[in-house]
């Protein structure tokens, strides 16, 4: 019996995680992120937001072969590329690979995300994609018209991503207040599986950027504030360096 038992403990499986592709990420979070979650990137302008979400999906189809959907409510095409190139990523040839694919929509767009629904998800079947992320969900907020209905809409699309097989990273605007809290513009956070912040806070006469893991289901977590850096290939998480000396 107590052989048995020994054995069915040794064949327990670690649950599966998907590795986010930033330095030093992983370790605050068991590994990755939980497979088929939705998570939240919140932060300030220039926190990082978009260069981390497209990272996410750079590294995992360079890195780990996940093909992934990049959908910028905000950014044209153009823009995007130009300022990742500054990381030595080349987007276009992994379009060409179909190991990626970026999508704009345009704000009339926007405004009826629903309809874009089935048309992303052809998108996601075309590629085999199994990452996604959307730059801002904060757009698609504003887009409705009661916190309510906003809220509905949410979820809901909350839980087609979840159906659609992709792990997903939606970016959402928020501001920090003089203590150094984070406000975010609508709770977003409560309808996630999992929660980041990255941080743009004022020193003195420099700013000093850092990220937090708030939260992640089913995850131990460290939720060190830490510091972040922009590097030559994308942003870098320090996880044993401290922001607060
Ligand atoms: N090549 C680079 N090296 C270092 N920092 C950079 C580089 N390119 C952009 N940044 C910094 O990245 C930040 C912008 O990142 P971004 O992902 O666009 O933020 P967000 O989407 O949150 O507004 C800015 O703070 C900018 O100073
Ligand atoms: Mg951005």
């Amino acid at each position: 019996m107590a052989r048995k038992s020994a054995m069915a403990a040794s064949s327990f499986k670690k649950p599966e995680r998907v590795p986010t592709g930033v330095p030093g990420l992983d370790s605050l979070i068991e590994g990755g992120f939980r497979p088929r979650s939705v998570v939240t990137l919140s932060g300030d302008a220039g926190s990082g937001k978009t260069t981390l979400a497209m990272q996410y999906l750079y590294n995992g189809a360079k890195n780990y072969g996940e093909p992934g959907v990049f959908v910028s409510l905000e950014q044209s095409r153009q823009s995007l590329l130009e300022d990742m190139a500054r990381y030595g990523w080349n987007l276009a040839e992994l379009e060409k690979k179909k190991k990626l694919q970026i999508v704009v929509l345009q704000p009339h767009e926007v405004d009826q995300f629903q309809n874009q629904e089935l048309a992303l998800h052809g998108v996601i079947e075309d590629i085999g994609a199994k990452r996604l992320a959307l730059d801002s969900v904060t757009s698609i907020i504003m887009s409705y018209d009661s916190k309510h209905r906003a809220r509905k809409g949410l979820l809901r699309l909350m839980d087609k991503l979840r159906g659609w097989d992709v792990t997903s990273l939606l970016t959402s605007e928020s501001t920090t207040d003089v203590q150094g809290d984070v406000h975010s513009t609508f709770k977003v956070d409560f309808l996630s599986d999992a929660v980041l912040y990255l941080y743009n806070m004022r020193r003195q006469n420099y700013r000093l950027h850092a990220l937090e893991v708030v939260k992640m289901r089913g995850t131990s977590i460290n939720s060190k504030i830490c510091p972040v850096k922009f590097g030559k290939g994308g942003i870098e998480v320090f996880p044993n360096q401290n922001v607060f000396k």
